[in-house]
Formats: structure tokens, sequence, C-alpha cells
């Protein structure tokens, strides 16, 4: 295999997107140093049973506000993919690991010699931007609009585009070859056995607790396709910038449609929240460079089937018993 004997480094590793990461590069050969905050957690076992762990994957106990956590795991590889982060609204708990945990990374990776970092960046630092327009289509030239995200309290994304920004200036500077990817919504099916953010953006039209569905759209992708694309970049010498990973944008309203017909047993709302405004539109998007890579999405309809089944299968979500009469009519 052209990647044994290379060794990189996963922040994060625990993290729904993160643990794809690792699996998809142990599948491909090479030797992982995974960072996660605490090695014994439970939380992070699931990573121990990975195909080719036992061999090749090393546990770090790393925090993004720890110089020399991060310094020590870097050290001694070929690249770095700088996934972890908070992902919180909440400023105090968002802004500064996010940004300094990220210009941590890059200088520990140019300390390292590292050959090239992909940072997991985030369409929250691409498309919140008041003034573009509804024929505009976002694509890797757009930044999210700074006073826009602090006004509407929008921290997530105000963290992750500062931390781009960050990452940006801090590779200029010292010379780091760096190389970005911007995914959507991520959903899919999860390897880890806690429900991460994204998730529940799902799970709350599944289990009653949503009684109605926002009149907002949102992009979606694969956690597969999220993590091979991290990987692609890497791989890919000529791979340069920003890459929107991104399959399809959908109102909610389409969202809790597909829902309800794969999984009629669950309370999916069939009401919007909004019943005055017209329908929010979708946005347009590029995703033209990843293709270009030869990345092949999943639809999102696979999206979103992978993700009930996979809660199912964590036992996360109850699968509702079959009716008796059903089963009679079958048999
Ligand atoms: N999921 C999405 O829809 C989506 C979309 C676009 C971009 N992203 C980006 O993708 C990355 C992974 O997100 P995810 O969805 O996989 O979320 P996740 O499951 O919550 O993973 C986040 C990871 O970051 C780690 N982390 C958080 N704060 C940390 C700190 N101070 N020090 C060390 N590690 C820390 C977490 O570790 P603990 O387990 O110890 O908390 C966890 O492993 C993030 O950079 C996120 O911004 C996600």
């Amino acid at each position: 295999m052209p990647v044994s004997g290379q060794t990189v480094c996963v922040t994060g590793a625990g993290g729904f997107l993160a643990s794809w990461m690792v699996k998809l590069l142990l599948e491909r050969g090479y030797t992982v140093k995974g960072t996660v905050r605490n090695p014994d957690d439970p939380k992070n076992a699931h990573l121990k049973e990975l195909e080719g762990a036992k061999e090749r994957l090393i546990l770090c106990k790393a925090d993004l506000l720890d110089y020399e956590s991060l310094k020590e795991a870097i050290n001694g590889c070929d690249g770095v993919f700088h996934t972890a982060s908070p992902v919180t609204d909440d400023p105090e708990q968002m802004v500064e690991p996010a940004v300094n945990g990220t210009k941590y990374v890059i200088n520990a990776a140019a300390e390292a010699k590292v050959r090239r970092v992909v940072f997991t960046s985030s369409i929250g630092a691409v498309y919140m931007d008041p003034n573009r327009g509804p024929d505009v289509v976002v694509d890797e030239s757009c930044w999210s609009d700074l006073e826009f995200c602090k006004n509407t309290k929008n921290w997530y994304c105000y963290g992750k585009a500062v931390a781009e920004q960050a990452a940006w200036e801090v590779s200029k500077e010292k010379g780091v070859d760096l190389v970005v990817v911007n995914p959507v919504l991520v959903l899919g099916t999860m390897l880890q056995a806690t429900v991460n953010a994204s998730i529940v953006h799902i799970l709350k039209y599944l289990t009653g607790s949503a009684k109605t569905y926002a009149n907002s759209v949102q992009a979606y992708v694969h956690v597969k396709d999220v993590a091979l694309a991290h990987i692609l970049v890497f791989e890919t010498p000529s791979a340069s910038g920003r890459y929107l990973c991104a399959e399809s944008v959908l109102h909610r309203g389409e969202v809790v449609e597909i829902l309800a017909k794969f999984f009629p047993e669950y309370p999916v709302p069939l009401k919007c929240s909004d019943e005055k405004n017209p329908r929010a539109q979708p946005y347009k998007f590029s995703n033209q460079k990843l293709k270009d890579l030869g990345l092949e999405f999943t639809p999102v309809k696979q999206c979103l089937y992978d993700t009930v089944k996979s809660l199912q299968e964590k036992g996360v979500l109850q699968v509702p018993t079959q009716k008796k009469d059903s089963i009679h009519i079958q048999s």
C-alpha cells in the first residue's frame, strides 16, 4: 500500500466525523495518532475496535488549550487532520478552544515539519452573509460576515470562521501547507456511542419532541463522504485552498417528508411552524472542486436513512414492535 509507513494525527479522534476519518485512514494502511481528552473514557472505546486499531492506532491525551499535549501528538507525523472543535453556540466554550486550539495545532505542525495539515472548517465560515443575493452560487470564495454572526449570536459560525482565518494566517506565516474542508450539516452512520449535535438535528423529528418544523433550509452531506474528502485532499498533491463539502440543500418540509416515508412508525411532525411567510428557498452552491477530485456524494435520502438506522442500532431510538395485525396481514 502506498501509504504504509506514514503516520498522521487526527485531533478529536472520538468525535462523529473524526471516528470515520480514523476508520478510513486505518483501512488505507496509515498509522494514526488520535488525540482524545481522555483515552480511558468509555465514549472513545469504539476507536479501539476499528480494523487495524490494535496494530496502528495510538491514542494520545490532548486538549486544544494545552500546546504541549498537541505538540507531543503531532511530533513524528507526516500529516495532521485538525478536526477537534467545540460544537456549541455558547461563546465562552466555543471561541477560545476553536481559535487558539487551531493556532496551536498549526504551530505544532510547523515545528514537526508535517507534509500537510487538513483543517475541518464549516459551511458556518462560508455562508453567513445577509447581503448575498439569492442567485449567488455559494462556493469556496464566500466568507461569513463576522459582524452578522456576532449580532445574530451565531457563535459556532463565528468561532469556526475566526478559527479558519487563523489557520490560513498562521500557516502562511510558518510555511505550512494547509488545505481546508468546509462541510455542511453532517449526517449518516455513527461509529461512536454518544449522539453529537448534527444528529440531534434529525433525532428531534423522530422522538416527538419537535411538534412542527421550521420554515428554513439546510444543506446536508454524508459523514463518510466528508471523511473521504479530508483524505482525498491530503493525498492529492495538487489539492489547495478550501473545499465545500455538500450534497444538497433541503427545506425542512422535505426532510420530514422523507423521514415520514421511510419511517412511518415515528411521530414525524408534518406541520410548519410558520404559516405566514413564503416558503424559504434553497440557496445555490457548488461542490465541483471535490467532484473534480473524484468524490461521489451519497444522495441525501441515504444520509437521512443511515442516520435513523444508526440511531436505532445504537439503541438511542426504540424500534417500534410491529402491530399484531400487520404481522397477520404479511404472513
Ligand atoms: N457535524 C456537523 O454537522 C459538522 C458540520 C461542519 C463542520 N463540522 C466540524 O467537524 C468537526 C467535528 O465535528 P463533529 O460533528 O464530529 O462533532 P463531535 O462529535 O462533537 O466531535 C468534536 C470533537 O472535538 C473534541 N473537542 C471539543 N473540544 C475540545 C477541546 N477543548 N480539546 C480537545 N478536543 C476537543 C471533542 O472531544 P470530546 O469528546 O472530549 O468532547 C470531540 O472529539 C468540528 O470541527 C466541527 O466544527 C461538523
